[in-house]
């Protein structure tokens, strides 16, 4: 194959890919390489534009390590994030609906029990959790995993504060089981609207579109049991300024919730709290997992 021009090169790439192994990939890098293709012609793309969006991917990839995952906020700012997700869940609407998992879920995080305080000396004003998870018929679901975290008054989750070692920086973020009736509850600390990390090259591209970097207030939870699907959620407090023009797209209103605030008092756990505190009450519907014929 010689002489290839603008016209012909997007079929020459696709013939050279005939032999894949994988017809999945084949499927998924051909429709790549025409995409990319038709999107280079749609916009004239020159060669020194090109040049610099290969020199943003690098800083992409130079900024990415164990603690910062720039490439999920590459995808989560464009959207892709949102789409992948909302084309693979096909569940009943009466289930919990799924948003954006983002970059700081930890694994490994502390087991704690229900009514304890998993915010371990992360800043911010008292917050107490409860709910129910429950399938799609109402059944209670008993022993699901619960896998909760957010980010402190600051606006930072425990693994952007690189002041901290490793060791000790499980803060406001944990993971309990549900009772036999599927109930949960657990002290926090409010959740309050943040920016993501915009100091790296997504940051960037948020400035140069004109795009603020936040995100309205969220508790991340992500809920395991045996007979369904695991749900990867949030869920957003109403009145927050930046609901209807979050950063990453994953507001629905179906997860966003009063937290009731209350004056200085006696809590729940029977403790008196000389500052306001704050309830969330939220119950989970799980979708049932799909038997394989
Ligand atoms: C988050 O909510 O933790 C998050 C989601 C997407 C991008 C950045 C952060
Ligand atoms: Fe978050």
């Amino acid at each position: 194959m010689r002489d290839i021009n603008e016209y012909s090169i997007t079929e020459a790439v696709v013939s050279s890919m005939t032999r894949c192994a994988d017809a999945r990939l084949q499927t998924i890098l051909t429709s790549l390489v025409q995409h990319l293709h038709a999107f280079a012609r749609d916009v004239r793309l020159t060669e020194d534009e090109w040049s610099k969006a290969i020199a943003f991917l690098t800083q992409v990839g130079d900024i990415t390590d164990e603690r910062r995952q720039e490439f999920i906020l590459l995808s989560d700012t464009l959207g892709l994030s949102t789409l992948v997700m909302s084309q693979s869940t096909g569940k009943p609407a009466s289930c919990t609906e799924s948003t954006v998992f983002g970059p700081f879920f930890v694994d490994g995080a502390p087991i704690y029990h229900n009514g304890d305080d998993i915010s371990n000396g992360a800043r911010g004003a008292p917050c107490y959790v409860k709910g129910q998870v429950r399938g799609a018929d109402g059944e209670a679901v008993g022993n699901a995993w619960i896998d909760v975290w957010q980010s402190d008054e600051d606006g930072f989750y425990d693994v952007q504060r690189l002041d901290d070692s490793h060791a000790s920086s499980h803060r406001a973020r944990g993971r309990l089981r549900t009772d036999a009736e599927g109930f949960f509850n657990f002290r926090t600390i409010l959740a309050e609207a943040y920016p993501i990390p915009h100091d790296g090259p997504v940051g960037r591209m948020l400035a140069a579109t004109g795009r603020h970097p936040w995100r309205p207030a969220h508790l991340h939870f992500r809920i395991e049991a045996p007979g369904f699907e695991t749900l990867i959620t949030q869920v957003f407090r109403e009145g927050d300024r930046y609901l209807d023009s979050d950063v990453v797209f994953g507001v629905r209103s179906t997860l966003v919730a009063d937290w009731i605030r209350h004056d200085p008092g006696i809590a729940p756990d029977g403790r008196r709290i000389e500052v306001p505190w704050y309830t969330l009450d939220y119950d989970f519907i799980l979708n049932r997992a799909q038997i394989l014929a």
